[in-house]
C-alpha cells in the first residue's frame, strides 16, 4: 500500500468474520454486545448459505426423533462421526428450528400451517423444511441480514478482508484487516471464524467465490488444531455448463422424483445402489463422474420433480434458464462438484478452538458432526445450531484484559504484481487440486499436485516485497493484496486437503483412492479422525515463509 495509506486501530468486545448464516446468527445472539462483523464481501448477506437449496433437516415431523436423525447423520459419516456432537446437533436443531417455524419464519407449509417436510439422500424420515422451495438458505440468510442491520450493537465492516490473527502469548488478540481504504487492527479479546468453506480453492464448485477457505488458513497460520481436512464433498448434480461456480441441481429433485439417465437415455443408479438416485451422497456423486471422466454425458431428468412439486424449484428453473436450459423440455446435463467442506478448525461443543480467545461455526469448524460424509441438508442446522452455542459461550465466558501490544506489521506485495498474474496463480491452484483431489485421488496424482502447489506458493511468496525496508511506494494497493491473500489462503488450503489426503491411505466416506479402494477395518470405530497443525506440514511440503506471516507478537 502506498505512503498515504492509513493504518486504523478499531476496538470491539467480539469480532465475528464471516457474513453467512454461522456469523449472522453469532452476531445476533450476541446483541446488546459490542460485536464487529467482518466480511470481504461487499455486502450482507454473503457465502455459501445464500446459495443452499436444499433446506433444514431437523426433527420436527410427528413420527420423527432427534434420536433417528442423529443416527442417520453417524451413518453417513462413515464410521468418523462424534455420536454425542451429533446428538446434541440434533437436539438442539429440532429445537431452534420449532422455535423458527413459531416465529413466523417463511417455511413453506401445508394449508393447515404444518411445516412441509421433504426427503433426501440417506434420511430415514422426511425432515428437511425449505422456504421458498428451493431458496431455503436465501429466505433464511435475508431475513438474518434485515434483522442484523437493524441491530445497533453489530457494526458491519463490508469489503473488509481478513488476513491474519493478532497473538500474544498464544492469545488471540485480534485481526488485521486489509480494507479498501487501508490497513485496519480490529483489537478484540474474542474472535469468531464464520467464514465457510473452501470449495472455489478447487476448479470447479457450486461455492461462491468468497470460499476461499480463508477462516481456515487464517487459523492454521496462527497455529490452531485442524481436522478431517482430506474430506471434500462433491455434489453429484451440479449443471454441467461453463460458469463459476457451476449452477447447483439440488438433491430435493431426486426427492421428489427426478431421475439420472446416461447418454442412451437408461438409468443407470438402480444397478449402483439399492437407494438408487438417493443413494449417498457421494455413492451418486461417483457413480456420475466415472461416467463423465469416461466421455459419457449424464442427464438429470427434472420432469417427474417439476411435475410432483410444481411450486418447488423456482430456483432451479431460474438458474436453468439463465445457461438457455429448459428442463420442462429435455433432461440437464450433470457432473460433480467441490460443494461442501467436512473438516476444518477443531471446536468443541461450544465452539472453542485450541487457541485462547478464538472460536469457530459453520462450515470453516470440524464439529465432529459430518464425519467423512455430510448428510444433506444437515449444514444450515450446524450454522444455526453451533453460531447460537458460540455466541452463548462467547457471552459467558470471563476474559482476562488484553495486554498490551505493539501494532503488528502487515504483509506488503509489490507494487507491480497484477491482477492477471495473481489470476493466473489462483487457476492454475484450483486446477492443481481439482485434477490430483478431486471426486477419486491417488497417490501418485496427490503428489502431483502437491508439487505444483508447492510450486506456486514459493511463486506467490517471492512477490511480497520486505515489510519494513521496502518503500511504501513500492508496495501494491489494497486490492492486490487481498487477491493476494485470497491466493496464499487458497494454496495453503490446497497443500492441507492434499497432505491430509496422501496421510489417508483408505478409502472413506467422501475421500475415496483408488489406490486404497477399500476402508481399512481398524478406522471403523470413529476414534482416527486425524489432527494436524501447520508445523505438520512444514515437515512434507516445502517452504512456509508465506504460511508463517501470521501476527505472533
Ligand atoms: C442440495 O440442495 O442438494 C444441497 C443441500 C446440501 O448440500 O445439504
Amino acid at each position: 500500500m502506498t505512503s498515504s495509506t492509513p493504518y486504523d486501530v478499531r476496538d470491539a468486545e467480539v469480532i465475528v468474520v464471516g457474513s453467512g448464516l454461522a456469523g449472522m446468527t453469532a452476531a445476533l445472539q450476541l446483541a446488546p454486545r459490542a460485536v464487529t462483523l467482518i466480511t470481504k464481501t461487499a455486502g450482507l448477506p454473503g457465502g455459501s448459505s445464500l446459495y443452499a437449496q436444499g433446506g433444514i433437516a431437523a426433527a420436527v415431523g410427528p413420527d420423527d426423533r432427534p434420536e433417528d436423525h442423529a443416527a442417520d447423520t453417524v451413518a453417513a459419516g462413515a464410521g468418523l462421526v462424534d455420536a454425542a456432537m451429533a446428538a446434541l446437533l440434533t437436539r438442539d436443531g429440532a429445537a431452534l428450528v420449532r422455535r423458527l417455524l413459531d416465529d413466523g419464519l417463511p417455511f413453506d407449509r401445508a394449508p393447515d400451517g404444518a411445516p412441509l417436510l421433504g426427503r433426501e439422500a440417506a434420511h430415514g424420515a422426511a425432515r428437511i423444511v425449505h422456504a421458498g422451495g428451493d431458496a431455503t438458505g436465501r429466505t433464511l440468510v435475508t431475513a438474518l441480514a434485515d434483522r442484523l442491520r437493524a441491530t445497533p450493537s453489530v457494526r458491519v465492516e463490508t469489503d473488509a478482508f481478513a488476513v491474519d490473527l493478532v497473538l500474544r502469548n498464544g492469545r488471540v488478540c485480534g485481526l488485521l484487516a486489509c480494507h479498501p481504504e487501508g490497513w485496519v487492527l480490529h483489537r478484540a479479546p474474542r474472535v469468531i471464524l464464520a467464514t465457510g468453506g473452501i470449495g472455489a480453492t478447487f476448479a470447479r464448485t457450486t461455492n461462491p467465490a468468497e470460499a476461499t477457505g480463508d477462516g481456515l488458513a487464517i487459523a492454521a497460520r496462527a497455529g490452531a488444531r485442524l481436522a478431517d481436512l482430506e474430506f471434500v464433498q462433491f455434489h453429484p448434480t451440479a449443471l454441467a455448463v461453463d460458469a463459476d461456480p457451476v449452477p447447483l441441481l439440488t438433491e430435493a429433485l431426486r426427492g421428489a422424483g427426478a431421475i439420472l439417465l446416461d447418454r442412451q437415455g437408461n438409468r443407470f443408479m438402480p444397478d449402483e445402489h439399492p437407494l438408487a438416485e438417493l443413494a449417498p451422497r457421494d455413492v451418486v456423486a461417483r457413480a456420475i463422474g466415472r461416467r463423465v471422466a469416461a466421455g459419457e454425458p449424464v442427464f438429470l431428468d427434472l420432469r417427474p420433480a417439476l411435475a410432483a412439486k410444481p411450486d418447488g424449484f423456482p430456483t432451479v428453473l431460474a438458474l436453468c434458464a439463465e445457461h438457455g436450459l429448459d428442463p420442462f423440455a429435455e433432461p440437464m446435463p450433470v457432473a460433480p462438484a467441490a460443494h461442501y467442506h467436512m473438516g476444518g478448525v477443531v471446536t468443541d461443543a461450544d465452539g472453542r478452538t485450541s487457541l485462547e480467545g478464538l472460536w469457530a461455526c459453520g462450515e470453516v469448524a470440524c464439529t465432529g458432526v459430518h464425519g467423512a460424509n455430510r448428510l444433506a441438508s444437515n449444514s444450515l442446522l450446524e450454522a444455526l445450531v453451533f453460531g447460537a452455542r458460540v455466541a452463548r459461550d462467547v457471552a459467558e465466558r470471563p476474559l482476562a484484559p488484553l495486554p498490551p501490544f505493539a501494532l503488528p506489521r502487515p504483509p506488503a506485495v509489490a507494487a507491480d504484481v497484477s491482477h492477471i498474474l495473481l489470476d493466473a496463480i489462483g487457476a492454475e491452484a484450483r486446477s492443481a487440486l481439482y485434477e490430483g483431489a478431486g471426486l477419486v485421488r491417488d497417490g501418485l496424482g496427490l503428489l502431483a499436485a502437491r508439487r505444483k502447489l508447492d510450486r506456486l506458493a514459493a511463486a506467490l511468496d517471492m512477490l511480497r516485497c520486505e515489510g519494513d525496508d521496502a518503500h511504501e511506494d513500492a508496495k501494491a494497493p489494497p486490492d492486490i493484496v487481498r487477491q493476494w491473500g485470497e491466493a496464499r489462503n487458497r494454496l495453503l488450503v490446497g497443500r492441507l486437503v492434499v497432505h491430509a489426503a496422501l496421510a489417508r491411505e483408505e478409502s472413506r466416506g467422501a475421500h475415496c483412492r483408488s489406490d486404497h479402494p477399500l476402508p481399512n477395518p481398524i478406522h471403523g470405530d470413529g476414534a482416527t479422525t486425524r489432527t494436524l497443525t501447520l508445523s505438520d506440514l512444514a515437515g512434507t511440503a516445502g517452504p512456509l515463509s508465506g504460511d508463517a506471516a501470521c501476527c505472533i507478537l
